[in-house]
Order: structure tokens, then sequence, then C-alpha cells
């Protein structure tokens, strides 16, 4: 195809709103794809681009979740064909370090590259006013067109709606994941789940998928406890202290056996609240972004005696590849609900205003529908 004209949101200064810009784009090189995007979801961690939560370089190219189309590989490339389906991974996992091999791809050492704005090989294909640049997690979903890593991409089936699963690359299987990989949830458990947004809603979606008896959301938004109570949670409540009271009394003074937290930014006093919350020998698990400068504050006996767990998850502790198939079959067996979860859609040009209504509690998840 030759050289590319691709229009994207770009980050041109290290906070404030995304630019759309006419970037001229490389053709792929060694072990590349050319992708058209067709949809890219707005996840809460681009958002953190705008507030300067996390630290980039710019100019950057946003968006990690993302849907499309193959249009040309480059040389090497034997396991993608232009015309193949797919959806993003936010890690190109190398399959060889030892994290790959240990079965943590979600760890694999390529995270290095994520958030430096270049290709695995350190150049850039992407262009504009002088400036060479990448994408978030080496993706840049944002963009019409774009040159990624082939291990980025994850080939689906034809018939998959692209326009529903974009969701799939980051949120739902991150959500779902907290609680089932990282909070380890089993039939008869109590989960707490902190902030119903993208990976909120999927993460109550996990714990009712592993059975948990008793789900309780927080969000001090009425609409996410509304979707909350429609797609499994048992309880909602506004503030972590009626969430508190109410498991307290229901579990006997016990506490709950997961609390996963996927606020929108954290802030030290829900990870308190929630330690506190757990039982002894239970799980705080803490999905969500925090400010670099944030520092938690937990009472150490606390931890030592009562042998609470607080873990950190990294896309829901699962295996990019293995979990984004996994969480397409299950959407297709009707196991798991993507469609409710998409509450407005934008075109790539309103990517600031999918944004606004992010922080203004208005969507589940936004989705842009990429014109071409
Ligand atoms: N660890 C990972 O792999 C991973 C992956 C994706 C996203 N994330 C992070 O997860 C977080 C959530 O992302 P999202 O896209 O769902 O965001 P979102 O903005 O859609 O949802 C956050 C929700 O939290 C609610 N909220 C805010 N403060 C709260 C509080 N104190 N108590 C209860 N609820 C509160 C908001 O009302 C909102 O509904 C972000 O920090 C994002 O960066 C982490
Ligand atoms: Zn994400
Ligand atoms: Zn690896």
């Amino acid at each position: 195809m030759g050289a590319v004209k691709t229009k994207a949101a770009v980050m041109w200064q290290s906070t404030g709103n995304f630019e759309i810009t006419e970037l001229e784009l490389d053709p792929p090189r060694q072990g590349e794809v050319l992708v058209r995007y067709d949809y890219a979801g707005l996840c809460h961690s681009d958002e953190h681009l705008r507030h300067g939560d996390l630290v980039i370089q710019p100019p950057m190219v946003g968006g990690h979740e993302g849907s499309g189309v193959v249009e040309e590989v480059g040389p090497g490339v034997t396991h993608v064909k232009p015309g193949d389906h797919f959806i993003s991974s936010w890690m190109p996992q190398c399959g060889r370090c030892r994290f790959c091999l240990m079965g943590k791809s979600n760890l694999c050492d390529n995270g290095a590259f994520l958030m430096q704005g270049t290709m695995l090989d350190g150049t850039q294909r992407l262009h504009a006013r002088g400036k060479g640049m990448g994408g978030v997690d080496l993706l840049g979903t944002f963009s019409q067109w774009n040159v990624i890593p082939d291990s980025s991409l994850v080939v689906i089936e034809p018939d998959v709606p692209l326009d529903v699963v974009v969701i799939a690359a980051c949120g739902v299987p991150t959500g779902w994941g907290s609680a089932v990989y990282a909070a380890g949830t089993r039939p008869g458990d109590t989960a707490v789940i902190y902030g119903i947004g993208g990976i909120g809603i999927n993460a109550v979606q996990g714990a009712a998928h592993a059975g948990a008896e008793m789900i309780v959301a927080v969000d001090p938004v009425e609409f996410k406890r509304e979707m909350a109570l429609k797609l499994g949670a048992t309880h909602a409540f506004a503030s972590a202290a009626e969430a508190h009271e109410y498991v307290w009394s229901e579990t006997r003074g016990q506490g709950a056996d997961a609390c996963i937290i996927t606020v929108g930014v954290v802030e030290p006093q829900v990870v308190t609240d929630a330690f506190a919350l757990v039982r002894k020998g239970g799980t705080v698990v803490v999905t969500a972004l925090a400010n670099p400068d944030t520092k938690l504050a937990i009472p150490s006996l606390e931890l030592t005696l009562y042998e609470k767990r607080l873990v950190g998850s990294l896309f829901g502790s699962g295996s990019p590849h293995l979990d984004i198939k996994k969480i397409v079959r299950l959407y297709q067996k009707g196991q798991l609900r993507l469609d409710e979860l998409i509450t407005n859609r934008y075109p790539l040009a309103d990517v600031n205003r999918g944004y606004d209504d992010l922080l203004a509690g208005k969507n589940i998840r936004g989705v842009l529908t990429i014109d071409h």
C-alpha cells in the first residue's frame, strides 16, 4: 500500500486534550502489520493521559482497545494475513521471556515498550509536524490506520461483531479476571467491587460467573449501581461506608472474601476501606491505577496477624491472547454480556467528549466508531 495518511487522536502535550491530527504512516517492517481500526474503546487508562496520572513523552497516539481488519503484513509475518479480523492485545507478548514461559504474558518483558512511543525495534512509523511518534501500548487505536507488532493481534472469526468485542481488548477481561483469577472468587463467596465502569462491571460479571453468593457494587453514580444490579450484583451502595455496614452485618462480622478496586483513580482511602472489610485471609485486589505519587496506607498488623492479602492486578492477571479469545467465546455462548456495556458511541473527532462523558459518569463504556 506504500505510505498511508491517517487521522489520529494525538496527545501533543503531557496533559490536556487529544488533538485530531493527520499523520504519515510508514509501511510495516519485519514482524509488523498494517491494520485498519474500525472501533476503539474509551478505557479510563487513556483518560489518565489527559490528567497526567499516566506519564508519557509526547507526542503519542492514544488508545489501547481496538478492533478492525488486517490490511497488509510486513516481512516474516506468518500467522495473520490481509483480511483477517482482529482484537488488539495491549501487550505484544514475546513468548520467550521468563514471564511468558511462566504463563504470565501479562507481565512480559516487552512491557518496557508500552509507553515508550516506539516500535519494538526502537524506531517509529508515525510522523507529523517534523516529529516521529508511537501509540499507547504500541497500538494507538484512536487512529484510522496504524502499524503494530504481529504479536499485538488476536485474530477472531469474521462473524464476531467487531463493534461489540472491541471492549474485549482490555476492559472486559481485566474486570472479569480481577474477580476470577486475581481474587480467586469461589462459589458462595462475598465480593465487593468499588467502581462500576468498564472494568468494574466486568468484575461483577466475573464474580457472578465464579459463583459468588453476595456481590456488592459500590459507586456514587445511581445509573452505575442500576447497571451492576442488572448484570449480577446482588446489592449496590453509593459509598464504601454503606457497603461496609451491610457486609459486616450480613457476614456477622467476618467480612468479605474479596474486595476489588476498579475506581477511576485510586485514592489511598478506598484501599484502606477495602482492607478493613476483607475477612481474615481475604484478598484486596487493586486493579485501578493511581497517580504515580500515591502511597497506600494499610494497618501492617492486620496484614500479618489476619493474613489479609493485598494484590495488584494487571489485565485481571490473565494472559492477553488466551483471555481475549476466552471472553469472545463466553460472549458467543451467552455466558457474558457485552452489548449492554456499550453506553454511547462517538466519531473519532469526538474522543474528548467521550472522555468528558466518562468523567461525568454517563458511560459504562464509550466506543469510537472510526470512519475511513
Ligand atoms: N490493571 C489493569 O490492567 C487495568 C486495565 C484497564 C483499566 N485499569 C484502570 O481501572 C480503572 C477503572 O477503569 P474504567 O475504564 O472502568 O473507569 P471508569 O471511569 O469507567 O469507571 C470508574 C468508576 O469508579 C467510580 N468511582 C470513582 N470513585 C469511586 C469511589 N471512591 N468509590 C466507588 N466508586 C468510585 C466512578 O463513578 C466510575 O463509575 C482505571 O484506573 C483504569 O486506568 C486498569
Ligand atoms: Zn484499558
Ligand atoms: Zn515475554
